[in-house]
């Protein structure tokens, strides 16, 4: 199966890619889903969402600084490196990501969409004017924000809030127009993250799926691939680079 998704991407121009938290798996931050997921052991109506920061929101930011902390351990597995060295091997490529961890940045990715904002970036509760004052923040005593007096929180996106049109926006646009789109380590159920693939496929891209288990997604691509995503991308980008040199 490889060699014929290299094949199909050799002669592909546009790019887009999906990644969940799976890509970060490898790294050991903790996907959402799945055993050892994090919705598993918190109740996410108890802290992702706006209602429970208004409830609580020591327990939020506590919340968060637990997963600034490991995030701020871990460092880029080979999954998000050869995401990296994709990039460099089409004429338009996008990575779209759902995670808010960072990771592909510090990977050296350099066109991406963060879908879900990230956890490396505070913003105000009311006015949503970012806030740069200090990153960290002490859930005993939350600042305010200096033009509306409104509490700050992280920059990401909760359930029940909307994306940043603007990103979404290009996301779907970008999706639109791929020839090729690799959806890899996301559960393709919240949306409307989950939808980009089959748009690209409807309109006529490729679609392949990088996962360790099967997704709502999976019967409608062209190619799934049960293989960890740190394990199947060097593969797969050594074998492009490979076509490439020869070209
Ligand atoms: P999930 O936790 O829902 O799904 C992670 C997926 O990665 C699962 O389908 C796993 O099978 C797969 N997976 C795990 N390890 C893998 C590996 N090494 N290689 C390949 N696949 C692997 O995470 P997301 O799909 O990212 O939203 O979740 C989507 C959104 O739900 C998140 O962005 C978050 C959450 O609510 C917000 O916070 C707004």
């Amino acid at each position: 199966m490889l060699s014929e998704i290299v094949d199909i991407m050799s002669n592909c121009r546009h790019c887009v890619v999906l990644t969940g938290a799976g890509i970060s798996a490898e790294s050991g931050v903790p996907t959402f889903r799945g055993q050892d997921g994090l919705w598993g052991k918190f109740r996410a109506e108890e802290l992702a969402t706006m209602e429970a920061f208004v409830a609580n929101p020591t327990l939020v930011w506590e919340w968060y600084n637990w997963r600034r902390e490991l995030m701020g351990k871990v460092e880029p597995n080979p999954g998000h490196y050869a995401i990296t060295q994709l990039e460099k091997l089409f004429d338009r490529f996008t990575l779209v990501t759902q995670n808010v961890d960072g990771l592909h940045r510090l990977a050296g990715s350099e066109r991406i969409l963060e879908l879900h904002g990230s956890i490396y970036r505070n913003k105000c509760a009311s006015c949503n004017q970012p806030f740069a004052d200090d990153l960290h923040i002490d859930p005993d005593s939350i600042p305010s924000c200096a033009s509306c007096g409104g509490r700050i929180r992280p920059d990401v996106v909760w359930f029940g809030e909307m994306l940043d049109p603007e990103i979404i926006r290009t996301a779907f646009e970008e999706s639109e127009r791929c020839d090729i789109f690799l959806s890899i380590g996301t559960s393709a159920l919240v949306h409307p993250a989950a939808s980009l693939p089959a748009m690209a496929k409807r309109r006529g891209a490729t679609l392949v799926e990088i996962n360790l288990e099967q997704t709502p997604l999976s019967h409608v691509v062209d190619y799934f691939v049960g293989e960890k995503s740190g394990e199947f991308m060097p593969r797969l980008v050594e074998q492009l680079q490979g076509r490439e040199a020869s070209k």
